[in-house]
């Protein structure tokens, strides 16, 4: 027998000089869930080991983040005023923009912030947009995601990404930014995100369920692979930074195919329900967290994700599992 590819198993050091894919921390993203009020940090139920933080906390939590070189995160406002017309995601004051100034204000360059846009936390049927006629309606809800992307771009946001799955936006806020000189904000769009029951705990989290309907008349069929690919081109073409794909874990296959259609760098979202079930049976005794969780986030890596949005990211570091 000529070859036998055990030779290169032999030992960890021959298998570490082979591994085909490398796992950085500077890869992953760490979302928050930033909520009203003062010295306020307080566990979600559904997400094991993740908490609803006020910005003060907030600010010391990402201390702690950045001495492990977790310096990116992506952030989400939960239990600002709720409106027909979402008219509290996007004023001066809101969560999201003030827990963005605190963070420059302590961190300056050395954090780098994202915010997600979109209107589901803060509209009073909790879709994504501007409904009528049990219609999510797509131009109008595009003006008030620009306004929403502008108003953290003032704050000092880095980058926003719109989560919201509306036509044009992309092209909306790009111009918007612009418009006001915001021509280094950068977008990092949720462009493949798909109609998912992984993202059940993160609505419990962001208290964003839509009460009547679901969201397929927005967010893509996860039957649909043509279909994906021009939602990912549309976006490029409107002028996204990054493009990500969500849920991560069951469509491999999307960052994997997305990867050789495209030269921007691709983003996965490790979503909520995702994370939840490698916590739920890791607590039962029945996975080795540590494992399930690497070997996940090497799959991502595997099939082409250049950026990791990972609920586990914090662990991951702090029990230095890489
Ligand atoms: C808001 C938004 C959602 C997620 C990110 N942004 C929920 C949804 O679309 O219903 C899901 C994130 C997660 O499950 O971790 N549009
Ligand atoms: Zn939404």
């Amino acid at each position: 027998m000529i070859n036998r590819p055990r030779r290169l198993r032999k030992n960890p050091i021959v298998r570490e000089m082979v591994a085909e894919t490398r796992l950085s921390k500077d890869m992953f993203v760490y979302p928050y869930f930033v909520v009203p009020g003062k010295g306020v940090q307080n566990s979600i139920d559904a997400m094991p080991g993740i908490s609803h933080f006020s910005a003060d906390t907030l600010v010391k939590d990402v201390e702690a983040g950045l001495k492990l070189g977790l310096n990116k995160v992506l952030l989400f406002g939960v239990g600002e005023q709720k409106t027909e017309d979402a008219s509290s995601c996007y004023h001066d004051g809101s969560l999201v923009a003030n827990a963005v100034r605190e963070l420059k204000k302590a961190f300056g360059n050395d954090i780098y912030v994202i915010t997600d846009v979109c209107a589901c936390a803060y509209t009073t049927h909790g879709h994504c947009g501007i409904l009528k006629d049990e219609v999510v309606l797509n131009d109008e809800t595009v003006a008030v995601l620009a306004k929403m992307a502008l108003s953290h771009a003032l704050a000092g946001a880095d980058m926003v990404a719109p989560s919201d799955m509306m036509d044009g936006r992309v092209g909306a806020i790009r111009e918007k930014l612009d418009a006001n000189q915001f021509i280094q904000t950068a977008i990092m769009s949720y462009s493949i995100k798909f109609a998912s029951a992984y993202y059940g705990p993160f609505r419990e989290a962001a208290d964003s369920a839509p009460n009547k309907g679901d969201r397929k008349s927005y967010q893509m069929d996860f039957r649909n692979p043509n279909e994906m690919m021009r939602e990912a081109f549309l976006d490029e073409e409107e002028g996204a930074d990054i493009l990500m794909v969500k849920p991560a874990l069951a469509y491999l296959d999307v960052i994997q195919q997305l990867k050789q259609q495209t030269q921007l760098p691709i983003a996965c979202y490790n979503v909520s329900g995702e994370y939840s079930m490698v916590k739920a049976a890791a607590q039962a005794g029945w996975i080795d967290e540590q494992k399930v969780t690497m070997e996940n986030m090497y799959a991502f890596t595997r099939a082409g994700a250049n950026i990791i949005i990972s609920y586990h990211a914090r662990e991951i570091l702090e029990n230095k599992w890489m």
